[in-house]
């Protein structure tokens, strides 16, 4: 995208923000401290307030919950935990109401053991849908089928004992992994998407979507390099093996291409119902494959390179550069800086860097995922070890997804208004150094009113989503990039400057090579502000032409 003319039209998911809740720590209606989907709908205001596009909904289904939500029992029904389907439907006429869009999540690799068609396959190796799943017999000289191993290092094989065979799973025993070279499971669960998108949903993403395809030989996967990750983030034993055969099959992308089809028979204009893909790859040409060769796969797949970048300005540039690089013409980028698998970005970058890191996350072109409670500056909870839910966190508790969990503080009280002060959350409810979001909502100088004033700057300048980028030199530790409608478009042109470092920093050397002696006018990070040319510490400023 960089120096490249930016497309003409430009549908609403192209240049969008799309906000993320985890539903169980959003908001709790009911006093089981748990939230739920009438408390997503009580927000919605304030979402729209905020000013993003969309909302995305983790699992919200009839699940066992063993993995919270992503062990599916029931496609099309909703937890009780979560409530019922007409809070679904409710929520879905409330956030349209506000002009949001609303996306699901869809989880295609695995469902619950529980789900009635993994009993069904598990009954006997004649079950009507044995081969729903992928079932194998022990290795030749005995033990799992091949040497691949859950995300949590352990071997993807259980064995049944009562059906005598193995059967595989990408992650907990309870999650085995569907068979999706059988059409069978391909024609119900895309069912399942018709089910949702006749509902009205405006679309999905998509859960590891790598994985429902794999090496149909399944060979064992090669041994990793060492110091290789596999992930974003150093993942123990599974970062001991190239994932080569577990995931990614080249049959992924007719998969992909038929599910656009699929979306596209709902309408193809500017309404089109759209799939983001979970996608941890850091081979950017092998991440851009998903858009697929004709832009006729995945709208959007994530991009988590802002997750696994240390948070420099070379870095950084270096980062965008290389995922603009490999970007398929007219296709448009993601960036994730938060989600409810990683650490909170406030605790990755610090407090003092969180506010540069929202600027940079809302000024970078196409679509931006912002992680319920960033806007707050939520660090990471801290969870005593007796409290640990997250499965992977009760195996290794250095990869618990709990701190990143932990319900949103919206107002004064024992449980920040979560929940009711006599309940007591699921998760400990934990207070942003800048406060509760009520606390924060009429604070000039807090992150909520700075993500507020930066998503209205977004909409009023339409080159911040989707124009040119041009990173400039600046002095050491400053990310310093310019965004346009075109690339010679000076006078409508933003340039960002955001101070990595804890030091004060002159640009006006900077900003006088792009806009000379012109008066500019300024959106900072911080509220105090002068007409200084001198970053503050950790200060970032977006700059435009009077
Ligand atoms: C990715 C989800 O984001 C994560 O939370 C979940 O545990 C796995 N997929 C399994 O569905």
């Amino acid at each position: 995208m960089t120096g490249r003319a930016p497309r003409t039209t430009r549908s609403w998911w192209q240049d969008a923000v799309i906000y993320h809740v985890y539903p169980r720590s959003f908001l709790d209606t009911d006093g089981d401290g748990v939230g739920d989907l009438r408390g997503i709908s009580h927000r919605i205001p304030y979402l729209a307030r905020l000013g993003v596009d969309a909302l995305w909904l983790s699992p919200f289904f009839s699940s066992p919950m063993e993995d919270f939500g992503y062990d599916i029992r029931d496609h099309t029904a909703v937890d009780s935990l979560f409530g019922d389907m007409a809070n679904f439907d409710a929520l879905l006429d409330t956030a349209h109401g506000h002009g949001l869009r609303v996306l699901i999540d869809y989880v295609p690799n695995h469902t619950a053991a529980a789900h009635p068609w993994f009993q069904e396959s598990r009954s006997g190796p004649d079950s009507g849908r044995r081969d729903w799943y992928i079932w194998r017999d022990p290795a030749p000289g005995g033990g799992p089928p091949n040497n691949w191993i859950t995300l949590f290092g352990e071997s993807a094989w259980t064995w049944d004992s009562r059906s005598g065979q193995y059967y595989l799973h990408s992650f907990l025993s309870t999650m085995p992994d569907l068979n999706w070279r059988n059409p069978a499971v391909r024609e119900a669960m895309f069912d399942v998407a018709r089910f949702w998108l006749d509902r009205g949903v405006d679309g999905f993403r998509v859960d590891c979507a790598p994985l429902p395809a794999k090496d149909p030989a399944l060979r064992d996967n090669p041994p990793a390099s060492p110091g290789a990750m596999a992930h974003h983030r150093p993942m123990g034993g599974y970062d001991s093996q190239q994932h080569l055969y577990d995931q990614g099959h080249s049959d992924i992308h007719p998969l992909y291409r038929d599910f656009r089809i699929l979306l596209r028979s709902y309408g193809d204009g500017p309404d089109e119902r759209i799939a983001l893909g979970e996608i941890h790859e850091y081979d950017w040409r092998v991440w851009s494959s998903y858009f697929g060769r004709d832009l006729d796969e995945m709208h959007l797949p994530l991009n988590f390179g802002l997750l696994r970048t240390p948070w420099q300005a070379r870095a950084t540039a270096d980062l965008v550069h290389e995922v603009l690089r490999a970007l398929p013409d007219d296709a448009v980028p993601t960036w994730v800086m938060g989600s409810h698998d990683d650490p909170r970005v406030a605790s990755r970058v610090g407090r003092a860097q969180a506010p540069n890191a929202m600027m940079l996350l809302l000024t970078l072109p196409g679509t931006a995922i912002l992680y319920n409670g960033d806007e707050l500056g939520l660090p990471d909870a801290d969870i005593a070890p007796e409290d640990i839910r997250d499965p992977w966190g009760l195996r290794t508790p250095s990869l618990s997804r709990d701190p990143a969990r932990s319900p949103m503080p919206w107002s004064d009280g024992p449980t920040a208004g979560f929940t009711a002060p006599e309940v007591t959350p699921w998760l400990p409810v934990t207070i942003p150094p800048g406060g509760t979001a009520a606390a924060q909502e009429h604070d000039p100088s807090s992150l909520l009113t700075l993500t507020r004033a930066l998503l209205a700057l977004r909409r009023s300048h339409p080159a911040l989503g989707s124009g040119t980028i041009e990173f400039l030199d600046a002095p050491t530790g400053v990310l310093a990039y310019t965004r346009s409608a075109h690339p010679q478009a000076t006078d409508r042109s933003l340039l960002i400057t955001l101070n990595l470092t804890d030091h004060a920093v002159p640009v006006d050397q900077v900003l006088a090579d792009r806009f000379g002696g012109r008066s500019l006018s300024t959106l900072a990070t911080t509220a105090t502000r002068g007409d200084s040319r001198v970053l503050a510490p950790h200060e970032g400023v977006i700059w435009t032409p009077e």
